[in-house]
């Protein structure tokens, strides 16, 4: 059986990376989860109070996103430093989502995520996977699920993280990051033609892994 490329693309709190790490580890491939990379070039930029897009642009070439795999679990690393704890809040998530809006920083992760898929065997989720990073991607799943529950699982896991969030501001900033995603000019989250659409919002997590599991055993045979 040959290795082929899973791109997952979908919207934010969709479940993407549980799903594209279940998958991983089912067909034995390599996860990257992008959005963990433009998340660690954005605690760079609140690190070193960059708010212009110029000083941003001029700054990467001192910024080396990384991964290492600590307690079996995949870390993103800035400089050489796991930064896995500092990425995941609301701030850094917003923060990595400005960014993502600059041309010179998509072509700066992208390249590194292109080679990243040169010997196949990947499974890679963000917003543009299936229609820049792999265009040729031989299973592109696009994931959905109503903002509502999206919000509520993201609201979830703040309060499992221990932090008190306000579900109106968790669902408001699911909305906004949403139109931030999909309205900008430079490669903008949309449904690559070829991708199969998998919306979850009345799924169970294994009624979702059953469907997906199936979808890469017909396209990995
Ligand atoms: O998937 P995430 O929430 O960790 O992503 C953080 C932000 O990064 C999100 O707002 C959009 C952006 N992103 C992107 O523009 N392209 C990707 N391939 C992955 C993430």
């Amino acid at each position: 059986m040959g290795k082929i490329i899973v791109a997952i693309d979908g919207y934010s709190s969709c479940g993407k990376s549980t799903i594209a790490k279940a998958l991983a580890k089912y067909a034995g491939y390599t996860y990257v989860d992008t959005g963990a990379m433009y998340r660690a070039i954005g605690l760079y930029t609140l690190r070193h109070g960059l708010t212009q897009e110029a000083d941003i642009v001029a700054a990467l070439p001192l910024i080396k996103v990384g991964f290492i795999l600590t307690d079996g679990a995949q870390h993103v690393t800035l400089n050489g430093e796991d930064v896995e704890g500092q990425i995941r809040t609301l701030e850094a998530g917003n923060c990595a989502s400005r960014i993502s809006q600059i041309k010179q920083v998509r072509a700066f992760l992208v390249a590194q995520q292109q080679k990243m898929g040169e010997d196949k065997g990947i499974v890679m989720d963000g917003r543009d996977i299936g229609t820049v990073v792999f265009p040729k991607a031989e299973l592109k799943l696009f994931l959905t699920a109503s903002p509502e529950v999206r919000a509520q699982r993201r609201y979830d896991e703040l309060v499992a993280k221990g932090e008190k969030p306000n579900y109106d501001e968790v669902l408001a900033d699911v909305n906004d990051r949403d139109y931030r995603d999909t309205h900008r000019a430079e490669s903008p989250l949309k449904q690559a033609e070829d991708a199969i659409v998998v919306d979850n919002s009345h799924m169970t997590p294994d009624e979702q892994m059953k469907v997906i599991y199936r979808l890469f055993d017909e396209k990995a045979k």
